[in-house]
C-alpha cells in the first residue's frame, strides 16, 4: 500500500492533513500518559482481507460507485506513553456497513451487505504519528435479542516494540451507547477516551462527520 499516495489523495478533500496536524498538536498537549482503553476484538476481524485496503473505505478500487451512508473522516495521532508521536504504526480499522452488516462469515444477520463498501482499511502513521480514514457511519446491529450495539469502528494498532492495542471507537450522542455492554464495561474516564465527538462539515459540497481519535501505545 502506498500510504503517501493515499495521504495526498485524501489531502485533496479539504485539507484533512492540516486538521490532523493541528489536532496532533492538541493531542500532545493533553497527553495524559495513560493508554487508550482496550476493547474486545469481537467476532468480525477479517478472515480474508479485501484486495483494496486503502484509507478510503467508501470506494472499492477504481470503481466510481460509493458506499451508502453518512460520510465520516476519522483521524488522529498515535503516541507512545511519553506523548511522542509514533511513526510507522500500523492502524487497522474494520466496521459494519450502513445497514449494520459485517463482511464476515460469522455475521449471519439478514442486514444486506453494501457491495460498494470496503469494510476494512489500514495504513501506517506518518512521521508525525498521524493517520486518517474516510469511511461511512456504521449501522447499529443486534448482538443478541436484547442488545443492539451502537455504531462503532474497530481498531487494531500495532508496531514492533509496542503492545498491540485493540479497541473500538463510538459516536458521541448515540443513545445506544448508554446500554452497550462492551462500552459500559469501561469507567467513565475511559469511556470518554473512546467516545468521539464528530462535527459536521462540508467538504467539496458534501456533508461529512469529522472526528479525532488519538491513540496511545505502551512499550512492549
Ligand atoms: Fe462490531
Amino acid at each position: 500500500m502506498d500510504t503517501r499516495r493515499n495521504f495526498l489523495k485524501l489531502a485533496g478533500l479539504g485539507g484533512i492533513t492540516t486538521i490532523a496536524t493541528f489536532k496532533g498538536a492538541q493531542a500532545l498537549a493533553s497527553c495524559d500518559f495513560r493508554q487508550t482503553p482496550i476493547q474486545p476484538l469481537g467476532p468480525f476481524y477479517p478472515k480474508a482481507f479485501p484486495i483494496d485496503t486503502d484509507v478510503d473505505l467508501t470506494k472499492l478500487g477504481n470503481r466510481s460507485a460509493r458506499a451508502k451512508g453518512e460520510l465520516v473522516i476519522v483521524s488522529g495521532v498515535v503516541t507512545d506513553d511519553f506523548c511522542r508521536p509514533i511513526k510507522g504504526a500500523i492502524v487497522e480499522i474494520w466496521q459494519a456497513c450502513h445497514t449494520g452488516r459485517y463482511n464476515h462469515p460469522s455475521d449471519t444477520s439478514e442486514n444486506p451487505l453494501d457491495p460498494d463498501f470496503q469494510y476494512y482499511g489500514t495504513m501506517r502513521t506518518n512521521e508525525r504519528g498521524e493517520y486518517f480514514f474516510k469511511t461511512i457511519k456504521p449501522g447499529a446491529y443486534l448482538a443478541s435479542e436484547t442488545w443492539r450495539r451502537p455504531p462503532h469502528i474497530h481498531y487494531k494498532v500495532s508496531l514492533r516494540g509496542y503492545q498491540e492495542l485493540v479497541t473500538q471507537l463510538y459516536f458521541a450522542g448515540d443513545s445506544l451507547n448508554h446500554h452497550d455492554r462492551i462500552l459500559q464495561e469501561l469507567n467513565s474516564d475511559d469511556q470518554n477516551k473512546v467516545v468521539v465527538s464528530f462535527e459536521r462539515d462540508l467538504i467539496e459540497g458534501e456533508s461529512v462527520l469529522k472526528g479525532i481519535f488519538d491513540i496511545t501505545l505502551k512499550k512492549a
